[in-house]
């Protein structure tokens, strides 16, 4: 586990009714930098995600943020404390423009030049503010969706898949911009491109089944001769 924790998980299980998903999942998150979360489809990345931000229930265990218990803290709360969330999907709002999905975004952004800092980092965004996001490109509508999250200002970033179906020259740019986040602020990424993960990560988690089934540093997973065998197919 890294050493500070900002994010503590402890011995979680959850899952869908009686279908359980995660198994003894411990996990710890640090203030500032990048980790990430691998395994195969179906290993449970995307239900750790929804667990950390509350919008599925542990039904063991428990979690704390910045030293406080959240285990069973309501998602607007979590939301609230500064945790940021780009689910995997249906992450922006298709039928309002791109400037009305950064105006929601902002709602609880007290700065007015938060949105101008954001179309900064996503420049391209800055060219489509009236356009539909459901109408965006793949690649269009992740940034839209991190440039949304990050009007929160969140303290911890929990991405999921960010670069899923997008084009191999966006996916270098929201790898530099998050790059360029860890080292504010505390991002968890669940990526399918490793070299990407292990990129903007310091440290890795992989899920197997469920279970936290190899753990390091980043470029220690990377090499390990392990890893490969949890990710296959
Ligand atoms: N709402 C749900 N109801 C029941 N089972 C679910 C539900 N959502 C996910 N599952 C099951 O939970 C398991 C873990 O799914 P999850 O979405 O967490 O995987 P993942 O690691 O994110 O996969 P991927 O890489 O494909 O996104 C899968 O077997 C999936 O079928
Ligand atoms: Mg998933």
């Amino acid at each position: 586990m890294p050493e500070q924790t900002f994010l503590d998980i402890r011995h979680l299980d959850a899952g869908y009714g009686r279908s359980q998903v995660l198994f003894d999942v411990n996990i710890g998150i640090p203030w500032r930098g990048g980790v990430a979360v691998l395994g195969r489809n179906g290993a449970g990345k995307t239900t750790l995600m929804k667990t950390i931000v509350g919008e599925l229930a542990s039904s063991k265990g428990e979690m704390f943020f910045d030293g406080r218990d959240i285990t069973r803290r309501r998602t607007e709360e979590r939301v609230r404390s500064g945790i940021g969330y780009v689910p995997q999907e249906h992450s922006v709002f298709a039928r309002l423009s791109v400037r009305d999905n950064l105006s929601v975004g902002s709602l609880s952004n007290s700065d007015p030049t938060a949105t101008d800092r954001v179309l900064a980092i996503f420049p391209k965004l800055g060219q489509r503010l009236d356009q539909p996001a459901g109408t965006l490109s793949g690649g269009e509508r992740k940034m839209l969706a991190i440039a949304r999250a990050m009007l929160g200002n969140p303290r911890l970033l929990l991405l999921d898949e960010p670069t899923e179906g997008v084009w191999i020259g966006v996916i270098e740019e929201i790898t530099e911009r998050l790059i360029e986040l860890a080292k504010e602020i505390s991002v968890v990424i669940v990526e399918q491109h490793l070299d990407l993960a292990l990129r903007v990560a310091d440290y890795a988690y992989v899920l197997d089944r469920g279970r936290v089934a190899l753990q390091g540093a980043a470029g220690e997973v990377h090499s390990d001769p392990e890893l490969l065998r949890y990710l296959a197919p």
